[in-house]
């Protein structure tokens, strides 16, 4: 597909290690990994012993650390220990918690000895983005990190979804937030103009209730910023023309609308998923937005390929 094929070749000229972490322990992440130090598409970092690898992986863009023997471990817990000491961590949990590889990768992320952190094959989302969250943060203006999925499908214009796989109950301002970083995210990769439908079971007014005047308000503040964001609405006058005419006429996205904006978990996790079963389209994802430094959240379903991608989406996320 034309778009995947952009951020590939997009992703080679970026230059940038990226850690994959479950090498040694899922053969899908050592296969991408192989894969992509045959390509030449990125420096990696992985964990594990020199003879966990085979050749392919003992060359010059490649680094093997195995994370006991590290000589960075004591400087890696006492940082973490300051970063999180106002929160009840003892210098001794730093210890553990810098052995395990999640923490040890945030901390070289964190300390710039690393560009970007693919991982979640085998660890669960939480296990995954908790040490990202507490160590990397967010983006200086950003104060929520949102996940996102790319739909792709031969000659249908991409879709974004979001948030589908972090913020379970977000408010109307982390609606708003979710909303406008989609639509930056979408301008940046898709390099179209977004236009974000704040999607609802009710369109312009048609309902009442606590959970449409959420995705109203989050909708006037995201109207703020500079891109087409428009709401509420439901999903079929969201991307139906004909639809849109009759049910929210003079609106600037319904009936176009290429960035899609659910209420909550539920909703945007249940429909990527559908999506993707019943019309075909790929999900390249989740994408998370808003890190201070790339880290990204593999499906536990994933397969080789899409760890290649998501590898090569965090590459451009490096600034
Ligand atoms: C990821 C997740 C586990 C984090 O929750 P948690 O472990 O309970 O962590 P907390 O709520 O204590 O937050 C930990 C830190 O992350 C921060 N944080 C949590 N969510 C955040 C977000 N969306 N953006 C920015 N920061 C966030 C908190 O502010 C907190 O920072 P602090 O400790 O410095 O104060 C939780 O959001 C979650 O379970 N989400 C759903 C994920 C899921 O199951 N997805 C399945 C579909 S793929």
């Amino acid at each position: 597909m034309e778009l995947i094929e952009k951020i590939i070749n997009k992703a080679k000229k970026v230059k940038g290690k990226i850690i994959l972490p479950e090498a040694v322990e899922d053969k899908r992440v050592y296969n991408a990994c192989k894969k992509m130090l045959k390509d030449g598409l990125t420096e990696i970092i992985v964990f594990g012993k020199v003879d966990d690898f085979d050749q392919d992986f003992k060359t010059k863009t490649c680094t093997i650390i195995e994370i006991e023997k590290d000589a960075r471990l004591e400087q890696f817990a006492s940082q973490l220990y300051k970063l999180r000491a106002h929160k009840g961590l003892t210098l001794a949990q730093a210890k553990q918690l810098v052995l395990t590889p999640a923490y040890f990768a945030c901390m070289m992320l964190y300390n710039g000895e690393a560009d970007g952190l693919v991982a979640g094959a085998v660890w669960t989302t939480a296990n995954t983005l908790r040490p990202a969250l507490q160590i990397i943060k967010t983006k200086p203006n950003k104060s929520l990190v949102t996940g996102i999925m790319l739909m792709v499908k031969e000659n249908c214009a991409p879709l974004v979804y979001g948030d589908i796989s972090l913020n379970v109950n977000p408010t109307a301002e982390e609606l708003a937030q979710i909303a406008i970083s989609s639509a930056e995210f979408y301008k940046s990769v898709v390099s179209t103009k977004p236009r974000v439908a704040m999607l609802s079971y009710s369109t312009n007014g048609s309902a009442k209730s606590e959970l449409v005047d959420k995705v109203r308000e989050a909708t006037k503040i995201a109207k703020q910023s500079n891109y087409l964001i428009d709401g509420e609405m439901q999903g079929d006058a969201a991307l139906d023309s004909t639809v849109a005419k009759t049910k929210f006429k003079g609106s600037s996205v319904a009936g176009k609308a290429n960035v899609l904006i659910f209420p909550d978990l539920d909703a945007g996790n249940i429909a990527y998923k559908l999506t993707s079963r019943l019309a075909g389209y790929t999900a390249v994802g989740p994408i998370m937005l808003n890190f201070n430094k790339p880290v990204n959240d593999l499906s536990r379903g994933c397969t080789e390929d899409e760890i290649v991608l998501t590898a090569c989406i965090t590459k451009l996320q490096i600034k």
